[in-house]
């Protein structure tokens, strides 16, 4: 009974994802409204997004810098368009979250320490993390510099097999672009990510927090990127729903400890 249903998705979903362009339904974002943006460049390449939480710390997360040295990423700050301009700040140190599982959606977090203090201007500020976790079904935004298309395989395997046809194929933004999305609750979101049959992943727990609105989202390179309720940081995306299924974050806020006592240097 359930083959045809398991068939319709696997046929279906390659469709939804690439015929609708995502960040999904976005608008463009001027970096002064969102002054706490960083993209985040792996040898050479635009690879995530992430958020900038204190002079000297980058949070993004860790499945974006994992297996990578310092030497190979940088941030892109200071800009409101994706791949030029702003200032390119240089990383020291890589810290992954100890209990990060890229089998998991929770604790994908890591820090990046700049080599150099950064200098707040009104395009480079960090964001106050949130103190409270926020209701079900209340506002959020996302902002992301990601390939605003998705397709099948970063939904399932969340490989970047395709990522260099995705390049050539399809179009990146030039732009940083922002949406309005809703938390979901933990246990629709954990109902909505089971319907693949097959899927692995776990982890939707007190240390996630999910997003869901009708074609809005996040999606492929936006991984890392901030969840922001009123100017606060409320999470960094851990697994995309390309708007299929719902986004999943880090919850900045079930992290505390692990954010305080490691960005104390
Ligand atoms: C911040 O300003 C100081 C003093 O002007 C400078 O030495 C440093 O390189 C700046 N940091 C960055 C990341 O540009
Ligand atoms: C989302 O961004 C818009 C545009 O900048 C802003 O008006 C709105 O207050 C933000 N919403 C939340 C929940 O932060």
């Amino acid at each position: 009974m359930l083959a045809p249903l398991i068939l319709l998705q696997i046929v279906a979903l390659p469709w939804l994802a690439l015929g609708d362009q995502r960040i999904i339904n976005g608008n463009t974002v001027n970096i002064k409204d969102a002054p706490w943006y960083a993209s985040i460049i792996v040898n050479s390449k635009l690879k995530c997004g992430g958020a900038i939480i204190s002079k000297n710390y980058i949070l993004t997360a860790a499945k974006c810098v994992d297996g990578y040295s310092a030497r190979s990423i940088q941030v892109r700050l200071g800009t409101s368009s994706c791949g030029t301009s702003g200032s390119i700040a240089g990383i020291c140190k890589v810290k992954v979250h100890s209990q990060y599982s890229s089998w998991r959606f929770d604790n994908n977090l890591a820090l990046l320490k700049t080599c150099e203090l950064l200098n707040t201007t009104d395009e480079i500020k960090p964001i106050e993390r949130a103190d409270k976790v926020p209701d079900d079904n209340s506002r959020a935004n996302v902002t992301g510099c990601g390939g605003r298309s998705g397709n099948f395989l970063d939904l399932i395997l969340d490989l970047r097999i395709s990522s260099g046809i995705e390049e050539k194929c399809f179009q990146l933004p030039v732009q940083l672009h922002g949406t309005q999305v809703r938390i979901l609750s933990q246990k629709q979101c954990a109902a909505d990510w089971k319907v693949i049959p097959f899927y692995l992943l776990k982890g939707i727990s007190d240390l996630t927090i999910c997003t869901k609105s009708p074609g809005k989202g996040a999606c492929s390179t936006d991984r890392g990127s901030p969840l922001v309720i009123d100017n606060k940081l409320v999470g960094i995306l851990s697994r995309a729903g390309c708007s299929i299924k719902p986004d999943v974050y880090a919850n900045i806020l079930g992290h505390t400890n692990w954010l305080d006592s490691n960005t104390k240097d």
